[in-house]
């Protein structure tokens, strides 16, 4: 039993690095019996998910798609915001139910909810029928605790964690597109967010063992990779080694995937170098998230953001120039503790100037633990909703404009799969990462194709094949 803990969580004293083969061979102890795997939040959990399906699979297990055929449920949850919180709750409930009919029935917690201190208290108190839960530096620990099958309910979090995974099994759900981890944590302590608790320190994987999963990954004909870190500028920093972010996506690109994406990078350090980078090699795709939050100096500030407005700009005027056709979406959040109506104007004010294609918008929900649970929260919930509504009308015009923009237009796709709500068609990304739902059968699946543009919509677009 090994609780999270929020006084480890927030050391980042400096440590060596232990580079962990977590690659084992286990028994098919669970052979017949049936999972159910549910996933909260970010990209990072998903490609999570793509381990644990390994583990299960592993242990002999099958999944299934219904709650009630299962004899292992696991909920990868998300801890950034209330409402997955009560989402993840309200499942909980439907899960508990179903063990009182099923009392064999195993109810696993990993994801980022496993490292809230509070949570897990309230957990270990009040739900006790939750069997197991792991923290996300040891997720490789769930098939161990498994096999185990206490009869308690059993805890291993590793709140900080020196350990970087390596050789980690993946059961990924694509054969066209994959996630590639990079690096794991971070150090930014942004004071609104709880990944630097539940995620622990910034700590990168080596680059050969990158660039190894990588080439496996072009070997077996992957048509896309996207590099995974919590904030990808800070790769290799902790390593010392003077091998940065843009020498590994370079390093990357030179393996000759057709298309090389990154999430998520942090405007703080996005440096010049990796401009180039991406600029230099056609591979590397022409769309960049990045973050604003919010357009105001004094709540950058009180966020421990580490820019300003006018350095947002320069980074974002910068981008514009440099990387021919480069789409750039944000992160805002609306409601921060002392946000006046004025700093929210502020955040309109670079939404008008910076016109994104696309933009995820947040009212600001407090996190127990975090610097600004500390903070007045106090901004009513109605202005929070109001500036939340304003908001979105304006990002909503600008990401349509966007796609307005490439009617008519002829842009390379990327085909991922049969559209769910016609079967006539199938639906693919733009370089852009616009989706696209194309007049197609399915032999266009995995492939790079050229497609016109007929329709835009503020979310999607629609076009036709074309030689
Ligand atoms: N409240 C609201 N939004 C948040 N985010 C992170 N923490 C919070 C919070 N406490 C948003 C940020 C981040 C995105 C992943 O989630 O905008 O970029
Ligand atoms: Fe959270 Fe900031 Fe780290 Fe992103 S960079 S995960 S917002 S602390």
């Amino acid at each position: 039993m090994k609780l999270p803990n929020y006084k480890d969580a927030k050391n980042r004293e400096k440590v060596d690095i232990n580079y962990l083969d977590t690659f084992h061979k286990y028994e098919a102890i669970y052979q017949g019996k049936k999972y159910f795997l549910r996933t909260y939040g970010c990209q990072m959990n998903v490609h999570d998910s793509e381990q644990i399906k390994a583990y299960m699979q592993m242990l002999g297990m099958e999944m299934v798609d219904k709650l009630e055929d299962a004899d292992v449920v696991i909920l990868n949850t998300c801890a950034i915001r209330e409402n997955a919180h009560d989402k993840v709750f309200g499942y909980l409930g439907r899960c508990k139910h179903l063990k009182k009919a099923k009392p064999d029935l195993i109810i696993a917690i990993t994801g980022c909810m496993a490292g809230q201190e509070d949570v897990i208290a309230d957990i270990q108190k009040n739900h006790q029928y939750i069997d197991i839960i792991v923290g996300t530096n040891n997720l490789y620990d769930l098939p161990k605790l498994l096999i185990e099958k206490k009869s308690k309910q059993n805890i291993e979090v590793y709140s900080n964690s020196d350990i970087v995974p390596e050789n980690i099994t993946y059961e990924r759900d694509s054969k066209i597109s994959a996630w590639v981890n990079i690096m794991y944590g971070c150090d930014k302590f942004c004071t609104y967010c709880i990944v630097p608790f539940t995620r622990g320190r910034e700590r990168s994987r080596k680059k050969e063992e990158i660039l190894k999963e990588c080439q496996c990954l072009v070997d077996n004909n992957y048509q896309e990779i996207t590099l995974l870190g919590q904030n990808v500028n800070a790769y290799g920093k902790d390593l010392n080694l003077g091998y940065d972010f843009a020498d590994l996506l370079e390093g990357v690109a030179k393996l000759g995937i057709p298309r090389l994406r990154f999430v998520t990078s942090h405007p703080w350090n996005f440096t010049d170098k990796m401009i180039d980078i991406i600029a230099k090699y056609d591979n590397i795709m022409p769309y960049i998230h990045l973050p604003l939050q919010s357009g105001s100096d004094r709540i950058l500030k009180k966020m421990n953001r580490r820019y300003t407005a006018e350095e947002y700009k320069t980074l974002y005027d910068k981008m514009k120039k440099l990387i021919p056709g480069v789409a750039i979406t944000t992160d805002i959040i609306v409601g921060f503790p002392g946000e006046t109506e004025e700093d929210f104007q502020l955040t309109l004010d670079m939404v008008n100037y910076c016109k994104y294609d696309g933009a995820f918008t947040f009212i600001y929900s407090e996190r127990k633990g975090t610097a600004s649970a500390l903070m007045k929260d106090d901004v009513s919930q109605k202005e929070k909703e109001s500036r939340l509504h304003r908001l979105n009308e304006v990002v909503n015009e600008y990401s349509k404009e966007s796609n307005m923009r490439l009617l008519d237009q002829v842009v390379e796709v990327l085909v991922i799969g049969k559209s769910t709500k016609d079967d006539d068609k199938v639906y693919g990304y733009t370089q852009t990462m616009k989706l696209v739902n194309i007049d197609a059968s399915e032999d266009t699946i995995g492939k790079l194709v050229n497609v016109k543009i007929t329709d835009a919509k503020s979310f999607s677009l629609d076009g036709i094949l074309v030689n």
